[in-house]
Order: C-alpha cells, then sequence, then structure tokens
C-alpha cells in the first residue's frame, strides 16, 4: 500500500486520480479548497482517506500536507500535484491580479508541493505534475495560463534530473480537453470554445477525468519504473493534428 497525496482531489480530474488509487488499496491523502466535498471522498473509504481544507498558495500549505501523510501513514510515496485554475484571458490584457493568480497557484504552489514532498520522499517515489496541451503550444488567448503550464513542464524535467539519482521519478501529464466542473459550461455552452477543442480532437469523444487518473496511476507505478523527466500528452490527438479532424487544406 502506497500513500499518495492529491492536491485539488475534491472534484474533477483530482476526485477520479483519488478514487483510482483508492479502488487500488492505496492510502490517500487529499486536499482541496471544498471541505464538503472533501468529505464526501473521504466517505469512499473512510480508513484510507485523510483529508485537509487548504488553499494550496497559502505558504504552510505543502508542509502541512506532508506532515499529515506522515503522521496518518507513516510514509509519503506519490504526489499528484493537480489543483489549479484556468479560464485566462490574452496577457494584453491581463492586469496583475490574473497574472499573480496563475502564477501563485499554478507554479510558486507547484514548486513548493514538490519541494516539501520531496523531503519526505525515498527511493521508489514518484511525483506526477499535471501540465496542459498548452504548455507545448502558443495557442491565441491562453494567456499565464499556457505560461504556467509551460513552467510545469520545465519543472518536470529539473526535477527528475536533480532526484533521478535518489531513485524519485517526477513526470506529468499534459491533458486535453476534460469535462470536469472547470470546463463543463463553455463545452456546453460556447461555440467558439467548441471549434477551437472539440471541433479539432481527432478522437471522437471529449475526454474523462477518468482518462487522465489512468495516465496518472500509470506514471506513479512500477510499471513506468524507467520514466523520468516525461511529459505524457493525453489529448485525443488534439496536439499532433495541429487543429485539424478533417483533410480539408491538407499538403
Ligand atoms: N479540465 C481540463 O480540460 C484540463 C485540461 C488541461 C489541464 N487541466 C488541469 O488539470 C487540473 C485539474 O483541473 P480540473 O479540470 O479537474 O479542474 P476543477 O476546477 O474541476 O478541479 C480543480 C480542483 O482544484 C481545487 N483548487 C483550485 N484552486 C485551489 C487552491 N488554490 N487550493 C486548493 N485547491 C484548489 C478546486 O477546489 C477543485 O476541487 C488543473 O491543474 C488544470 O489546469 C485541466
Amino acid at each position: 500500500m502506497k500513500t499518495v497525496l492529491i492536491t485539488g482531489a475534491a472534484q474533477g480530474i483530482g476526485r477520479a486520480t483519488a478514487e483510482r488509487f483508492l479502488a487500488s488499496g492505496h492510502a490517500l491523502v487529499a486536499t482541496d479548497m471544498s471541505a464538503k466535498l472533501l468529505e464526501e471522498l473521504k466517505s469512499v473509504a473512510p480508513d484510507r482517506v485523510a483529508t485537509l481544507a487548504q488553499d494550496i498558495k497559502a505558504d504552510p500549505a505543502p508542509d502541512a500536507a506532508v506532515d499529515l501523510a506522515l503522521k496518518t501513514f507513516g510514509r509519503l510515496d506519490v504526489l499528484v500535484n493537480n489543483a489549479g485554475v484556468g479560464e485566462p484571458r490574452p496577457i494584453h490584457e491581463s492586469d496583475d491580479s490574473d497574472i499573480d493568480r496563475f502564477l501563485d497557484i499554478n507554479v510558486r504552489a507547484q514548486i513548493r508541493f514538490c519541494r516539501a514532498a520531496l523531503a519526505a520522499m525515498t527511493s521508489g517515489a514518484a511525483i506526477v505534475n499535471i501540465a496542459s496541451i498548452f504548455g507545448f503550444r502558443g495557442s491565441a488567448g491562453a494567456g499565464v495560463y499556457a505560461v504556467s503550464k509551460a513552467a510545469m513542464i520545465g519543472l518536470t524535467r529539473q526535477l527528475a534530473a536533480d532526484h533521478g539519482p535518489a531513485g524519485i521519478r517526477v513526470n506529468a501529464v499534459a491533458p486535453g480537453l476534460i469535462r470536469t466542473p472547470l470546463t463543463a459550461d463553455r463545452i456546453d455552452n460556447d461555440a467558439a470554445f467548441r471549434r477551437q477543442m472539440v471541433d479539432t480532437t481527432p478522437f471522437p469523444r471529449i475526454g474523462t477525468p477518468q482518462d487522465i487518473a489512468a495516465a496518472v496511476c500509470f506514471l506513479a507505478s512500477e510499471d513506468a519504473g524507467f520514466i523520468s523527466g516525461h511529459t505524457l500528452v493525453v489529448d485525443g490527438g488534439w496536439l499532433v493534428a495541429n487543429g485539424r479532424r478533417d483533410a480539408s487544406g491538407a499538403p
């Protein structure tokens, strides 16, 4: 049984990932801003879930989460750095509070959670960061969100280089469009968003939180025992198809 720490575990991708680790018999430290939703998650396996309502950008948050893992389960084997925010504006329309919001939550807090987790981890442990396809390419309007997700890919490479010698692997998953509370409204009601994200994904469906949970659990497992510094794209082919589903305009 491993001990897994997941941020943003109350809903969406974090929740599906938490449920998949629990189904495999692992113990979980689940953190999120929503205490109510965390209680729902705890009811799935009360003996194997410890919860912590916290804002990941608060300075004490990473140490508090890691301490809870050590006090409750005696070890920390996996960190899934998942909590994050979206809905960016183009950089020329972003004010300082937009910039701070993305950098504080999507970058600074992620780095600080990795640092705290690594201090408690030993050989065989693994970190999985949640990046995004927008971390790989320029995309009109993706703003500081895209910058923050490119930073997660860089963080993953850097930590893999620094901590590989200690037997600790660090990888990332870059989701494409996944239906979660973060995206559901735009998927259902924003025609321009659907054209950009849904109509241009070759595989003919929208991604699910379970698609990402499967990739995270694989990267955290011994099946990925020689994979480190990698960002696994899980997007139904959106990134490689370069925004096209049909053959019009093909060379
Ligand atoms: N849904 C997608 O299409 C998609 C695509 C690419 C990347 N991602 C990334 O996946 C991750 C999860 O996204 P999701 O779609 O499940 O989002 P979501 O909004 O459905 O869930 C995010 C969870 O994180 C929590 N959270 C947010 N800010 C927090 C904070 N400051 N402190 C503590 N908890 C906080 C929220 O309460 C929520 O439970 C994010 O990093 C997001 O950028 C999502």
